[in-house]
């Protein structure tokens, strides 16, 4: 009999829900919350509301999609957490609520470990091609900047982290900065590629090991283009493209120099990235530039599993499905990854 996987995302400000039988993705249905565009972020409380208007529509989209009635589903994977608590209660509840209904196990998944898997969601007519373990996770998002090694779908070890902002956060604060609107890292992704990266250059910051920092780079865009504002009120306008390039690049500079490092203390070649932030151009062409460079071999997800997507929490409950895994009813969602 095959093993049908509804999977149900819900950490942020989009809700999600996705089936996969057997590995292959059968549908995966994403509503995306404009509610938020007027306040320049995401707002929780509006969020957890939005959720609740679009959890059952898209679940019942994503069922429909598929062609599977829910009698058939084998599990109910959910996001647990890290994520906005009120919007993870949402996704949390309605899994136990349907799991009580079906009679049908659920299980836990931590949203990152379902973008560090992305990779594995399989797609009828498409060549299957997946990490061979262990391989190396850039793990790039709106809340989180690490590098995972991963040594099967269900053992991850953070090798290094940020310690203080997110990439994602980076771009999406100094696009605010500069009055380039929300979510930065589209729009500055869009500039920087009509821009040149060697115009201007930003402090790097110098922390030991594999951690990250990206808070130093935020300040030092943000001196330099007051400096400049005030000796030219149109500085920004005139050179917003150059800008964006050098501000880029200057960021991926630092992913990749401890991606590097990385594998070159593990001797892992197989490297992948995920997260939000993984759908950045510059940062896509230069990890397949730097693969080529150094004999690794780089797997890149599809755009549509670079954001938050129900697909790939299907495919990480998927995995835990066939180890046996069940979670208890009782189980809480968690917003932070330290409680996990
Ligand atoms: O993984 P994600 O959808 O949400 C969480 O953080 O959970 O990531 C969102 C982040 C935002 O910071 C957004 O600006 C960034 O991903 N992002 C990008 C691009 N597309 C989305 N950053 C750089 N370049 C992009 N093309």
């Amino acid at each position: 009999m095959a093993d049908i996987i509804l999977g149900i995302e819900s950490s942020c400000d989009d809700t999600s829900a996705a089936v996969i039988r057997d590995g292959y993705l059968l549908s995966n249905v994403i509503a995306s919350q404009q509610v938020h565009k007027d306040y320049g972020g995401v707002v929780p409380e509006l969020a957890s509301r939005a959720h609740e208007l679009n959890i059952v529509p898209v679940v019942s989209q994503a069922l429909a999609k598929a062609g599977v009635e829910a009698s058939e589903l084998s599990a109910i994977a959910f996001t647990r957490g890290p994520g906005l608590l009120g919007s993870l209660l949402v996704g949390t509840s309605f899994a136990k609520a349907l799991s009580l209904s079906l009679d049908c196990p659920m299980i836990m998944v931590n949203h990152l470990q379902g973008h560090i898997l992305a990779n594995f969601v399989r797609q009828e007519g498409r060549p299957v091609v997946e990490p061979a373990f262990p391989y190396l996770c850039l793990l790039v998002s709106g809340g989180n900047s690490q590098i995972v090694k991963v040594s099967s779908p269900l053992e991850f070890e953070i090798l290094g982290q940020t310690i203080d902002d997110a990439v994602g956060e980076a771009f999406d604060k100094c696009s605010k900065m500069m009055g380039l609107g929300y979510p930065g890292g589209p729009v500055i992704d869009r500039l920087a590629s009509q821009g040149n990266p060697d115009r201007f250059h930003f402090a790097k910051p110098n922390i030991p090991g594999l951690d990250y920092s990206f808070s130093g780079v935020k300040t030092s865009l943000l001196y330099f283009v007051r400096d400049e504002m005030a000796k030219d009120p149109l500085f920004m306008e005139n050179n917003k493209e150059d800008i964006c390039a050098s501000f880029q690049k200057t960021l991926i500079d630092i992913l990749m120099d401890k991606l590097i490092k990385a594998s070159k203390q593990t001797g892992i070649r197989e490297i992948t990235i995920g997260g939000g932030v993984s759908a950045n151009s510059g940062l896509r062409s230069r990890i397949t530039l730097e693969g080529k460079k150094r004999g690794w071999r780089t797997y890149l997800p599809e755009f549509k599993f670079t954001t938050d997507n129900a697909a790939m929490i299907a495919i990480a409950g998927y995995f835990r499905y066939l180890a046996g895994e069940k979670t208890p009813l009782d189980i809480a969602p968690v917003s932070r990854i330290a409680d996990f």
